[in-house]
């Protein structure tokens, strides 16, 4: 599966109209797209460079790219709600996952976090996703398989109750766990059992309930730093001339981020020290 340089048949391109309206292709030779701005043969588009502009057989140009993964992302079919790439972003830097990282996350899901983990660990690493659900796991596996093209060799999509996974599931601890589920705090001995020392733990809650459960169940356990809880809030602008502004619509919530690191074994956290009043 290519990612960049010049359209070969199989390619999956995103062609853009004047209206900016999208259309995606897998590209066939031989083939033929037909909208009602007229017909484009596939083969106008396999060996050009992407970026370039093909023109229908009624004189409309159409702009053709590679979807790229935030447009799969939010493209692709869905049973559960997708993390989204503004805090899959988060996740990937905040959480520090790195090439060769052994990862954990559950419930897969969409399988949309997955695929970021899978590029960010890339083939030295290892992505485990569980999810509890067989059949939002065959949505996660079909959009992951979609995207690369393949089953990716370090992906382990599993099947099960994230509750009673073990290290020995996994051939040892892991180096970062991500959870997106509604009540993650019921997980948390099985977060400590599994994560390695010094490893992160983050997790993704879309209420304030899920919030505050989430943060004092780390607390309690007394084997995690104290964790910092944020959301990102992201607004695109319009930039034209005099009307340059922020655009009056955004997401304007998705969820809530929480991220903790494992303290050593046998280790309590440090009390935090508050400056004293004057
Ligand atoms: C919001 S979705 C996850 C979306 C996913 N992160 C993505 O980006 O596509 C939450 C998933 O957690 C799964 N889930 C809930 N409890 C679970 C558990 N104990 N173990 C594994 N999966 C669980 C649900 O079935 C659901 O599919």
């Amino acid at each position: 599966m290519a990612y960049s340089g010049v359209f070969q048949p199989g390619d999956k391109v995103q062609l853009t109209d004047p209206k900016r309206r999208h259309f995606t292709i897998e590209l066939v030779p031989g083939a033929n797209f037909h909208t009602h701005k007229g017909m484009v043969p596939h083969d106008d588009i396999i060996g050009a460079d992407e970026g370039s502009v093909v023109t229908s057989s009624l004189g409309t140009e159409f702009l053709c790219f590679r979807h790229l993964m935030v447009d799969h992302v939010l493209s692709m079919p869905r049973g559960a709600a997708v993390i989204y790439p503004k805090d899959a972003a988060q996740i990937l830097i905040e959480g520090d996952i790195f090439a060769g990282a052994r990862v954990l996350e559950a419930g897969a899901g969409s399988g949309a976090l997955s695929m970021a983990l899978l590029r960010a660990v890339g083939k030295e690493g290892h992505v485990y996703s569980y999810e509890l659900r067989e059949d939002h796991l065959a949505y996660a596996r079909d959009n992951v398989e979609e995207y690369f093209g393949e089953r990716p060799a370090h992906w382990s999509p599993r099947q099960g109750d994230f509750g009673e996974v073990t290290k020995e599931d996994l051939d040892g601890p892991v180096d970062r766990v991500i959870l997106d589920m509604v009540e993650p705090w019921h997980f948390l001995e099985t977060v400590k059992d599994i994560l390695i020392p010094g490893g992160v733990f983050m997790t993704y809650v879309a209420t304030v309930p899920q919030l505050m459960n989430i943060v004092e169940g780390i607390r309690e356990l007394q084997c995690f730093t104290e964790p910092r809880s944020w959301e990102t809030l992201l607004r695109e602008w319009k930039v034209e001339g005099l009307a340059t502004r922020p655009e009056h619509r955004m997401n304007a919530h998705t969820a809530f981020l929480v991220f903790t690191r494992r303290l050593a074994d046998g280790v309590t956290p440090p009390r935090p020290q508050r400056k004293a009043r004057r």
